[in-house]
């Protein structure tokens, strides 16, 4: 069975002495829910802080991105190593970066090389706009995504990998999808492409996340699907309370409390 992974995705939010705030309130309680992998993942510079909170406990920490070459001029930017340092785990893809930084399908394609040179484990969003959804495009844009993301990648890496379904139009709006149509495009699509591609042992392996308005009332119906192995969650997990409710929700669903 594929260990459920729910991760925190603060975004632009939290302040380092915030963040060490944030992740002492949920401690106490995350780690008595070792059934569910819980990562957090905060802004760049809350995480070496969170880092040390999190040594030596079953929280993890992961990066919103990286850069994928090693080292040198390039301003403002973070290398794999550097991340690699303090985190497991590293966003990649994300619809925010896609749609306001330029991230394109061969930049995330190289970012998950850099991502797994550098020993990290990275969590690859995909998803589609509204008018994607609307002109009937979901299922191909998707399905085009996780292709070109995992373009060149070994099965072992792919086996090794998440992938979330974050889509666009759910993402702040406090509209999530329904878990019908969130178990069909985690199943039907993304897993499905991944069987294409690698065959269905390591489809069967990899996890698939469901993102966009998860939240304490709905996670454990979301986390219900067989196809959805977690979540990546945004808003909700700014606050100790509704992420602490989420993962005991996940562990509930899985049949894991
Ligand atoms: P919200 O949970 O705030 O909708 O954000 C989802 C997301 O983008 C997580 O990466």
């Amino acid at each position: 069975m594929r260990a459920p992974i729910l991760a925190g995705n603060w975004k632009m939010n939290k302040t380092a002495a915030e963040a060490v705030e944030l992740v002492k309130a949920m401690q106490p309680e995350l780690a008595t829910i070792t059934s569910v992998e819980q990562v957090v993942v905060p802004p760049y510079l809350a995480v070496p802080d969170v880092s040390r909170l999190c040594s030596g406990t079953p929280l993890k920490v992961g990066a919103q991105d990286l850069f994928w070459e090693p080292k040198g001029a390039y301003t403002g930017e973070v290398a794999p190593n550097m991340v690699a340092e303090f985190c497991s785990y590293v966003v990649i893809g994300h619809s925010e970066r896609r749609e306001y930084f330029g991230e394109t399908d061969e930049s995330v394609n190289r970012k998950i090389k850099a991502a797994f040179q550098a020993g990290l484990t990275p969590i690859v969003c995909v998803g589609e706009r509204l008018e994607q959804r609307q002109a009937g495009q979901t299922d191909s844009w998707v399905a085009g995504q996780v292709r070109a993301a995992l373009q060149g990648l070994s099965a072992t890496q792919v086996a090794a990998l998440v992938l979330a379904y974050e889509p666009i139009w759910a993402i702040g709006t406090g509209l999530a999808a329904t878990d019908e149509e969130a178990e069909r495009v985690c199943g039907a699509v993304v897993r499905a492409t991944v069987a294409e591609v690698y065959g269905v042992q390591v489809s069967e392996a990899v996890r698939i996340q469901y993102g966009g308005s998860v939240n304490a009332e709905n996670a454990y119906a979301i986390m219900s699907q067989p196809n959805i192995d977690g979540g990546l969650v945004g808003g909700a997990s700014l606050k100790a309370e509704s992420f602490v409710a989420i993962v005991a929700a996940t562990a509930k669903a899985k049949g894991l409390a």
